[in-house]
């Protein structure tokens, strides 16, 4: 199984890197920044760098010192992060901005949410966006349950310690995410595979077009199938409702986007969320014992953890000031959603996890037109999963010494690399 995931970590990885190459911005460059360009991405355990925090204090847009004589800026206040992801208008997330057009046309990645501008980004979106209302996800309810319980019962047979980053982290929101797809049960082992996937940016991975179309034409195989008989997950009734208006490239495009917009980032939710409640004894009873502060938790959880550490990179379509700072046509964005987060104007002691916390309006989901399409279904997956988890083992604990746990270096989605404990 290792063997195996470790070689679909690396697919999914070069697909992400290679589509973004295509695009014209070369990721792999960025293995030459400089470290301190690297501070958005740098974490001391759960929390990002004090340095982080003291450059907000000083200079809540500041530049990044970067060669290529780019000019890139890190946003780290709360206001200005939500003022540049608000303003589709000047920001684009589209790479060609940067490098101009030539040899790129939007057709040439379909369903790349993320990377497309309005008014791309809005048609893909709306095809989306039914499936995702609060009435369409209350049906997933049950099949999350059911998938939760069953992960807890594989556990529950293990003899020893238990690896919750494996068979609690990665499984459920693999299964949810074929739940919500409409992905046949006798897809699903495949599609998991396919699906367990690592984004270090940084490990200089290249880039190869086989495993491009490997995993692309997997999903494509998915969409034909769809296509012949459409079921009643997002991809039958994407091709119920609009199959004119989308063919199978678009429809994988949006599937992949789904995957991998969903998978990850809900893994490590699930696996530093479980982390953070073993370490704090009075979150962990409360999960335990009190329906109705489930979802306060989870809010805290979401903005302390706050995993995706930055927003897609945005860049300047023209001279545009933001809060006082000038920043010129051409110049890249990164939004630290982390430092946002950690923002004192979010509340008193915000460096802190408290489970009593009133929710704040955090930017763990992003803000805007490209704000998290999934946000609604990941708060149902961490709600449904962590109390279940903790009241299936109440006397869990972490089997090696917290500070032998290996945390992701430099990835976008932060995360932990394994999460052994002790059941009982
Ligand atoms: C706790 C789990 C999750 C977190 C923390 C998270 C975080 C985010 C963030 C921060 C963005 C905005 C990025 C930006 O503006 O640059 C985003 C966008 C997106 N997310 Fe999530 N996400 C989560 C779960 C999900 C799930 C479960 C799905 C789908 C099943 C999903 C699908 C997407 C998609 C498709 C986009 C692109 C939206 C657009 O550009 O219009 N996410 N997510």
């Amino acid at each position: 199984m290792g063997h195996l995931r470790s070689r679909i970590m690396s697919i999914v990885t070069r697909l992400y890197l290679a589509r973004a190459r295509k695009k014209g911005f070369d990721l792999s460059k960025m293995a030459f920044f400089p470290d301190s360009a690297l501070l958005p991405l740098r974490r001391d355990g759960l929390d990002p760098v004090p340095e982080l925090g003291r450059t907000r204090e000083r200079e809540p847009i500041s530049k990044l010192p970067v060669p290529f004589g780019m000019n890139v800026w890190l946003v780290t206040g709360h206001a200005e992060a939500k003022a540049v992801l608000s303003n589709a208008k000047d920001f684009s997330n589209d790479f060609t901005n940067l490098v101009g057009t030539a040899g790129a046309d939007d057709e040439q990645n379909p369903g790349g949410l993320g990377f497309a501008d309005p008014p791309v980004h809005t048609r893909l979106r709306k095809l989306l966006t039914p499936e995702f209302t609060m009435r369409r996800l209350g049906r997933l309810k049950p099949g999350i349950d059911a998938i939760v319980r069953e992960q807890l019962d594989a556990m529950d047979k293990a003899d020893g310690p238990v690896d919750l980053v494996e068979h609690f982290a990665l499984p459920i929101p693999s299964l949810v995410i074929c739940e919500l797809l409409g992905v046949p049960y006798e897809d699903r082992e495949e599609f998991q595979h396919l699906s367990v996937a690592r984004f270090d940016l940084f490990g200089g991975a290249g880039a190869s077009l086989g495993a491009i179309s490997e995993s692309l034409s997997y999903l494509q195989g998915v969409v034909r199938r769809q296509r012949e008989e459409p079921g009643d997950g997002l991809l039958g009734m994407i091709i119920k409702e609009h199959g004119d208006e989308v063919d199978d490239r678009e429809l994988a495009g949006l599937a992949d986007g789904v995957l991998t917009g969903g998978f990850e980032t809900t893994a490590s939710m699930l696996a530093l969320g479980a982390l953070m409640l073993l370490r704090d004894p009075e979150a962990f009873a409360r999960v335990r014992d009190d329906d109705e502060a489930v979802s306060g938790i989870v809010e805290e959880l979401l903005r302390y953890l706050t995993v995706v550490q930055v927003a897609f990179p945005r860049f300047a379509r023209t001279d545009v000031e933001v809060a006082g700072t000038r920043i010129a046509a051409g110049d890249v964005v990164i939004v630290s959603l982390s430092g946002a987060d950690r923002d004192p104007a979010l509340g008193s002691g915000i460096e802190r996890f408290d489970s009593v916390r009133e929710p704040t309006p955090h930017l763990a989901f992003g803000y805007g037109v490209h704000r998290c399409i999934g946000a609604e279904l990941a708060r149902m997956e961490l709600r449904a999963a962590y109390p279940a988890l903790v009241r299936r083992f109440p006397g869990m604990r972490l089997h090696v010494p917290p500070e032998e746990l290996e945390f992701r270096k430099s990835s976008i989605v932060y995360g932990v690399e394994s999460l052994p404990v002790v059941l009982r």
